[in-house]
């Protein structure tokens, strides 16, 4: 092999190495997706109403039921409102139980400051 041969070899692994360094440095840098941390009182402002997003909490995670049909604008069977939370009265109260959270979007956690 001659020496041209090699340097040309050289050149161009050494020019794939710089574009997929370049590439993945290109890459969107994820943050770290820790969710929102509501207290309690914080909550209470997502309750779906006048264009607010519809939160509930059940076990202290925070649930999006913002697009879930049954809570529309916040409400639920006229029964319970968004905002708050709802561990007691879904285990207690309700027909359906936590079975119904599967597959709603979990947004978050409770937290107390
Ligand atoms: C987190 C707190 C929740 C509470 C306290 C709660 C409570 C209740 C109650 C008391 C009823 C009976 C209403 C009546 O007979 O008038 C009911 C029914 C119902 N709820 Fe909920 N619910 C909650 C969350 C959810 C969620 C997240 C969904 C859907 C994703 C949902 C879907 C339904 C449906 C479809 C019914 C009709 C009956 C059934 O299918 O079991 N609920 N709920």
């Amino acid at each position: 092999m001659d020496i041209r041969r090699v340097s040309k070899m050289v050149i161009s692994i050494a020019v794939a190495v710089i574009i997929l360094a370049g590439c993945s440095s290109k890459a969107p840098e994820t943050p770290t997706v820790t969710g929102l941390e509501l207290t309690i009182e914080e909550l209470a402002e997502f309750d779906g109403k006048d264009g607010a997003k519809a939160y509930i909490a059940v076990d202290g995670v925070i649930y999006d039921v913002t697009d879930v049909r049954e809570w529309a604008g916040g409400s639920h069977w006229g029964k319970f409102t968004a905002g708050r939370d709802l561990t007691t009265e879904i285990k207690t109260l309700s027909p359906h139980g936590v079975s119904k959270l599967s597959g709603v979007p979990v947004v978050g956690k409770i937290v107390t400051k």
